[in-house]
Formats: C-alpha cells, sequence, structure tokens
C-alpha cells in the first residue's frame, strides 16, 4: 500500500469564484451542482492574488472564507493554492524587477502569468508574506486538506540578479575552479576559453548557444532554481500547517524543469493532462497518457499521484478543438486511476465569462444549469469514483523498466550532430514503452539513477549520455542477472556532454554488450535502408549505429549500403544476464517484435491472463484489474477465471464485449 491522503477518490477541479464576486448567488448555485455531479474537492484561489491583496499590505479574505465554509458545509474539501503563479498589477508597478527578463535582457511588461523573476528577493518575500497569511487564516479551517502550490511552474529569467545566481550556482556546481569547467565544457574550442565566472552568461542566441555543457548547466540550474523558488513558497505553510500535504501540478511533455529532481520535494505528485482524443488517433494518445501516467507514478517511488488537471470536454488552444464522444472523458479519467491516480480533478468548474480561457471546457458551461452532455458525463463519473474507493492508495509492482532520464533528454535535444531533424527523445521511449503496455505488462519510467536490480528487464532507448556511476551500474546489473536493452548511440558522453574516449558505447559496456561501434549513419527520410530480424525486414529509420560483434551473438543484420552484413541486433551473456543492442532505428513494428521475442525468451508474465486485441489495454493495480477499450470499435475480451466486476458488483467471466470507450475494472 502507497501513501493515502484521502479515504476516496478526489474528484474536482480548479474552482474561480473569485472571478463571480460580484454574483455571489453563483456561489450557492456552486454548491447544488457539485454535489449533483459528485464532486467531492475543488482547487480554489490558484490565481487570486489581486483579489486576496488588492493593494499591497491590505487584505481582502471574506470571500474565502465564505466560500471555504460553503464548501465545508456542503461536504467539499478544498485544495488551496498559494497564488504565485501570476502577481498582482500594483505589485509589478511597484516593484519591477519581480518581472521577467527575456534572453536580450529586456524586461517583460505587466501581464499573462508565469512572468516572474524566480530570484528576485522581493517576489519571494510577498509570496511568503501572502502565503503565511493564507496558512495562518486557514490553518485550522476543516475544508482545507491540501496545499497547490503555485500552478505550473515553468519559464526562465535572464535579469541582472538571475545571471548572477547561475553564477553562484556554476561556482559550487565546478568547485570555483574555471579550469576544470572549461576542461568539461572544452571551451578549448573557438577560443571559448573563460577567465573567470563573471565572464559566463546564460545561453542566448546573440551570445553562446552552441556549447552544450553551458546549456545542461542552465538547465540544471532552472531546476533548482524553481526547487529554491517552491521551497521559498512553503517555508511558512511547512512551519504553519506542517500537516497539510503540499503539490505543485506538473505539466505533460514539459521539459524545462527536471521532474525527476522535483518529486522528491512535494508530497505527493500531482500533473495535468490533455490528451487530443478523438482526432483518429485514440490508442496513440491513449499510450502517451499512459507512458506520462507511469512516469509520474515512478518518479516518485511509485507512490498514487493526482491527476490534478484534465478537461471534462474541450480544450480552447488546440488549432482546432474537437469535442471528445461521451465516453472518452470517462475513459480517459479510468485510465488514470489504473495507472496509479488518486483523483480525477478538472480545469475547469466554470466556463469564465471573459478571459483567454472562457471557451475552454468546462464541468458548467455559459448557460449554467445541469442539462449538458458534459454535465451528466461528469456525475455518472463522479458515481463510479464513489465505488472505486478500494484503489486509493494502492501501488502497481513492474517488472519492467524503461529509462526516461530527464538529463539525457536535454542532452539529446542539443547535441550537433548526426541526424539532426529526426531526433525525439520522449518518442523513442514510447514507442519502447508500447509493446509492454500492449501486453498488459506494466512498466515504470525511471531515471538512469534509479535502482535497476528490481527489474527483470531495464529498456534504454537512446541513452546518449551517461552520468557518473551508470556504466558501473549497467554493469553490475547484467552481472547479476538482469536484461539491459539498448538502442542505437549508447553513452557516446558523459554529463557534461564531452565525448567518452574509446570509442562507445562507453568504456565497459563494450565488453557487457560484447560490441564495438566504429561508425553511426544518418539516412534521409525518403532514403531508408534495411535491416533483418527473426527472418523478418525492417526499414532503417533515419539513424544507425554501424557495430561489429565482439563475442555477441548476432541476431540480425543489415541489408543495405556498405554495411550490409553487419550486425543489427546482438545479445551478449555476460555474467548471469544478458545485453540485448539494437543499433538502428525503426517507427514500424520492430520494437513490438523485438520485445515479443524478449518476453518469451526470458518469461515475463502479463499483470493478468484476460486476452485482449490491439486498442485494448490492461494494467493492473492493487488487486483490481483495469481493461480499457481505446480502439474505434467494440472489442472482445476473454476472462481467465471469474472475477466480481467491482463497478456493478456482479461476477465476471468467460467473454465480454466491450464497447466503444467501455471498460471493465475486476477484482
Ligand atoms: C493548464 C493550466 C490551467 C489552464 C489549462 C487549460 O496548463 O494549468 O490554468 O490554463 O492549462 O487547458
Amino acid at each position: 500500500m502507497g501513501k493515502k491522503f484521502f479515504d476516496y477518490i478526489i474528484h474536482g477541479g480548479d474552482y474561480n469564484p473569485d472571478q463571480w464576486i460580484r454574483t455571489p448567488e453563483i456561489w450557492d448555485e456552486d454548491m447544488r451542482l457539485m454535489k449533483l455531479a459528485h464532486i467531492n474537492s475543488a482547487t480554489i484561489g490558484i490565481f487570486s492574488w489581486a483579489t486576496l491583496e488588492p493593494e499591497e499590505g491590505v487584505y481582502n479574505f471574506e470571500w474565502l472564507d465564505t466560500i471555504l465554509d460553503k464548501m465545508h458545509e456542503n461536504g467539499i474539501s478544498a485544495i488551496l493554492a498559494t497564488p504565485s503563479g501570476a502577481r498582482p498589477a500594483w505589485l509589478a508597478e511597484k516593484y519591477p524587477e519581480v518581472l521577467r527578463v527575456d534572453e536580450n535582457g529586456i524586461r517583460n511588461k505587466f501581464g499573462e502569468r508565469h512572468n516572474h523573476c524566480l530570484t528576485s528577493p522581493v517576489y519571494r518575500e510577498k509570496v511568503r508574506n501572502i502565503n503565511r497569511k493564507l496558512a495562518e487564516r486557514y490553518k485550522n479551517h476543516p475544508a482545507v486538506k491540501m496545499w497547490h502550490i503555485s500552478n505550473e511552474y515553468s519559464g526562465e529569467c535572464h535579469c541582472e540578479l538571475c545571471r548572477a545566481s547561475f553564477r553562484d550556482w556554476l561556482k559550487e556546481y565546478y568547485h570555483n575552479d574555471i579550469d576544470e569547467l572549461n576542461f568539461k565544457w572544452w571551451n578549448g574550442f573557438w577560443s571559448h576559453t573563460l577567465n573567470n565566472f563573471d565572464q559566463i552568461n546564460p545561453p542566448c542566441v546573440r551570445g553562446e548557444s552552441n556549447t552544450t555543457g553551458l546549456y545542461l548547466a542552465w538547465k540544471r540550474f532552472i531546476t533548482d532554481s524553481h526547487i529554491s523558488f517552491f521551497e521559498n513558497e512553503i517555508a511558512p505553510l511547512r512551519e504553519i500547517t506542517p500537516d497539510i500535504p503540499v503539490t505543485t501540478n506538473f505539466m505533460r511533455r514539459y521539459n524545462g524543469i527536471d521532474y525527476q529532481k522535483f518529486a522528491s520535494h512535494v508530497d505527493l505528485v500531482s500533473w495535468d493532462n490533455y490528451p487530443a482524443w478523438d482526432k483518429g488517433r485514440n490508442q496513440k494518445e491513449a499510450l502517451e497518457a499512459a507512458f506520462l501516467h507511469d512516469f509520474f507514478r515512478s518518479i516518485k517511488n511509485g507512490q498514487p499521484f493526482f491527476l490534478m488537471e484534465s478537461t471534462p470536454s474541450l480544450v480552447n488552444w488546440h488549432g482546432v478543438n474537437k469535442l471528445p464522444k461521451s465516453g472518452m472523458h470517462e475513459l480517459a479519467s479510468i485510465q488514470a486511476i489504473a495507472h496509479g491516480a488518486d483523483s480525477v480533478q478538472y480545469f475547469q468548474w466554470r466556463k469564465g465569462r471573459g478571459g483567454d480561457e472562457k471557451f475552454h471546457g468546462a464541468v458548467v458551461d455559459h448557460c449554467g444549469h445541469e442539462n449538458t452532455r458534459v454535465f451528466r458525463n461528469v456525475t455518472s463519473l463522479g458515481k463510479k469514483l464513489e465505488k472505486l474507493t478500494c484503489t486509493v492508495g494502492t501501488e502497481t509492482k513492474s517488472k519492467v523498466a524503461v529509462i526516461y532520464d530527464w538529463e539525457n533528454g536535454w542532452a539529446v535535444s542539443s547535441f550537433c550532430g548526426y541526424n539532426n531533424i529526426h531526433r525525439d527523445y520522449v518518442e523513442e521511449c514510447i514507442k519502447w514503452y508500447a509493446p509492454f503496455y500492449k501486453r498488459g505488462i506494466s512498466v515504470d519510467i525511471i531515471s538512469m539513477s534509479d535502482d535497476f536490480s528490481k527489474y527483470d528487464v531495464v529498456v534504454a532507448p537512446f541513452l546518449y549520455m551517461l552520468k557518473d556511476g551508470t556504466e558501473e551500474r549497467i554493469e553490475e546489473y547484467v552481472r547479476n542477472g538482469g536484461n539491459f536493452v539498448s538502442t542505437y548511440l549508447l553513452g557516446l558522453v558523459d554529463s557534461d556532454d564531452r565525448c567518452m574516449l574509446g570509442g562507445f558505447p562507453a568504456g565497459k559496456l563494450k565488453e557487457v554488450f560484447g560490441i564495438w561501434c566504429e561508425e553511426t549513419d544518418s539516412l534521409p527520410e525518403d532514403m531508408p535502408g534495411k535491416a533483418e530480424f527473426g527472418g523478418k525486414t525492417y526499414e532503417i529509420n533515419h539513424i544507425c549505429d554501424i557495430i561489429h560483434a565482439k563475442g555477441a551473438e548476432i541476431l540480425g543484420e543489415y541489408k543495405s549500403d556498405f554495411y550490409s552484413g553487419l550486425p543489427c541486433v546482438t545479445k551478449n551473456i555476460f555474467g548471469k544476464g544478458k545485453a540485448y543492442y539494437a543499433a538502428f532505428r525503426n517507427d514500424g513494428d520492430f520494437a513490438d517484435d523485438f520485445c515479443k521475442m524478449l518476453v518469451c525468451t526470458n518469461p515475463i508474465a502479463p499483470d493478468a491472463n484476460i486476452a485482449h486485441d490491439d486498442g485494448v489495454f490492461l494494467r493492473k493495480r492493487g488487486e483490481n484489474i483495469f481493461v480499457m477499450n481505446f480502439a474505434d470499435n467494440e472489442k472482445e475480451i476473454v476472462l481467465d477465471k471469474e472475477y466480481t466486476n467491482i463497478i456493478t458488483n456482479e461476477p465476471a467471466c468467460g467473454k465480454i464485449t466491450l464497447p466503444v470507450c467501455g471498460y471493465v475494472i475486476l477484482k
């Protein structure tokens, strides 16, 4: 059992009653409608600073008192936000240093959100102050159950304060030794050798934009700045409300902050998921959502997480905002629960009358009543979530891990060479995650620094960078009986993006994999090569390593170009384990066929023996098995024994037909 913050599944969303302060009768209507929709929680005050503190030192909490009281009276718990995501106009006017500066040194004007300097002592003090006031006022309020810190931390600032802070950070990271930094960034190149730390500026198109060591350091610094900003925000909350947990909502595919590092600072992970449903690629969206749920579950040791935001209908920021069909919202929400979410929350409860998000989906539309398709869908889900309390706090045990390492992602996106056009690290990781998910085998998404020893299989797509110790840990893992699968470009560089000497894979990994890579070829999109594996021919898409076996068994060979006949897939027995190398990229079935071979030769059982077709995904969480149909047509599944359907509480056995968007949860 993992950590539990509630005894039931949280069903709620972002609630902005301050936008309706002139029509407080709507607040009562909100309470009525929330109860009707089986909403049990609301996240409140996210962008309320200007209402809470309309002038410096002048506070207006009465509206929030009223709302929190109403929520409590109606059995709705509050996830209370700190308002630092958007600052009031008076603050920006009086203290312009709080506004962000872009990389060319131009300070932003007041406006937008996420427009604050992370370093500014004034901003930090003002944030601490308003957070302290909130904590003091509501520390004993029975509705308040959790803190929602700011909103989707993101972005960066290049003001003089941030630059100075970056230089201090660099001094610490590189032991106050400019020669060490010069060597690690290989600054002899283009005469970039620095004399002192004061000469360093953040990466910038008009300055230094090609030194990847600098780029990586800046990304690490921005992550640490956000963490320190967060720690500053929560200091008064930890002091005054030590028993109220804190979270901050992370974003899907946002690469600006290392969430793998940030996760240890929150009490529980929460994130915002916005797939583009019903645009003809639901299975792809479902795979990506599954991968991301598993990522956010894994970054805090497999603990349950919160789905902090999702839309109950459409968003407003796609080029074309398609309405998902009825059923999609429920299925997507159930998928989150299957993967470890203890909540389903929405952006947003009620559509505002104005502002940029007035046409974004909400539980309550501008019509203001409950007689809508979306409201009915949300209500239907709310009733079902009440039957799923048995899942709360439960975890998933995975025997397979895919390494999706944040810092490696930065490194992969920034180097210049080989194929500069087709290089999407996340897509590669999802590609190698998908075959396991399709087979009902649960997967953890880990960093290269996590413990490998608990997994039967570890897959490392495009693990270009190796941080200190990773080489040894892979060696030890395989020596002790693990199965390690690597794709192309393994271990080219160290954590400063400096090439490893002695060829790749780096160091001892040549022995572990029993191969040596001599060259890497990049292929134009319309000139794919050919590779053969298991009697089948595959395209080589975009990139391949030209490898030589030095002890490894050859499982596949190239069939094109001057490297025809050389190995493209290898397996090496090393110690008690096996190291596999898949040297080329294929955007078709190769990963799936490879994994099929892998799970047959190294028996890895699915989470449950329920026969299911493509488009149906299966996941076990705790004792419950979720089977979900993301295909465009109905699907039949075959149960291996008698189960209980935990929503209907009826027995389930034999064949079951899942309609489009259908699912069952079995015990
Ligand atoms: C999120 C954000 C919300 C809202 C939503 C719209 O990223 O946190 O405040 O803007 O997007 O989809």
